[in-house]
């Protein structure tokens, strides 16, 4: 049997070391591996990182230990995977979050104390663990806007093992989202959606309560 090398002609063989070239030399995205997904966008932790996780710091809330009244504001359900960039949940995660009160107050010494009270019905900070199939889950508030920020919720996720990821999740439909410094600092429209969650209705979990999804992708 007669074997043909295929003849590589010199037009062909320069071509092939320009894609080569190019392949190293052009801007490219990051080769992924299939189904890759893109890490969530870290974001500042702000000056108002809890200071204090004693006392009732569970996931819900809306209501406080103690407390006779339940949080000011709408209810928000708020659910979610931790995910590595493969898509594996995350089990065992941490999950914090923190925000301000209906008046836009956080729980915080450098943020309390001014002519309006802090809303004691609201916990201001809450943590979780992820289940095993990475999921967690909140019971807080409709995030408000104060100051120059657009309504958000901080989340830090600290997993079991590696970096811990800072970021904030922002509210879909919100007019100041897009005069937002901190949510228009992700400069990439797509990785800046990742962040911005649709609400819904959650009528037939809670009467005037809205339920959001938020995955979050540990890069
Ligand atoms: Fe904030």
């Amino acid at each position: 049997m007669r074997i043909v090398t295929p003849r590589i002609g010199r037009r062909d063989a320069l071509a092939g070391l320009a894609a080569a070239a190019a392949a190293q030399i052009l801007p490219f995205m990051p080769v992924r591996a299939q189904g890759e997904l893109p890490a969530t966008p870290r974001q500042t932790e702000g000056p108002f990182y809890p200071e204090d996780w004693r006392g009732d710091a569970d996931n819900d809330l809306v209501l406080v230990k103690g407390e006779a009244a339940k949080a000011l504001g709408q209810v928000l359900h708020v659910e979610g995977r931790v995910l590595q960039v493969s898509g594996r949940p995350i089990a065992g995660s941490a999950v914090e979050i923190w925000q301000c009160d209906a008046h836009g107050i956080y729980r915080h010494s450098s943020d309390e104390g001014g002519s309006r009270p802090r809303d004691g019905g609201f916990q201001g900070r809450g943590r979780t663990l992820t289940d095993n199939g990475g999921r967690y889950r909140f019971r807080t508030i409709r995030p408000v806007a104060y100051a120059s920020r657009t309504p958000h919720i901080h989340f830090k996720i600290a997993p079991q093992a590696g970096r811990a990821l800072v970021t904030q999740m922002y509210v879909a439909g919100e007019p100041s989202n897009a005069r937002d410094g901190v949510l228009n600092a992700i400069r990439d429209p797509r990785r800046r959606d990742s962040v911005i969650v649709r609400l819904q209705s959650a009528e037939g979990i809670e009467a005037g309560a809205l339920a959001g999804r938020f995955d979050i992708v540990v890069g």
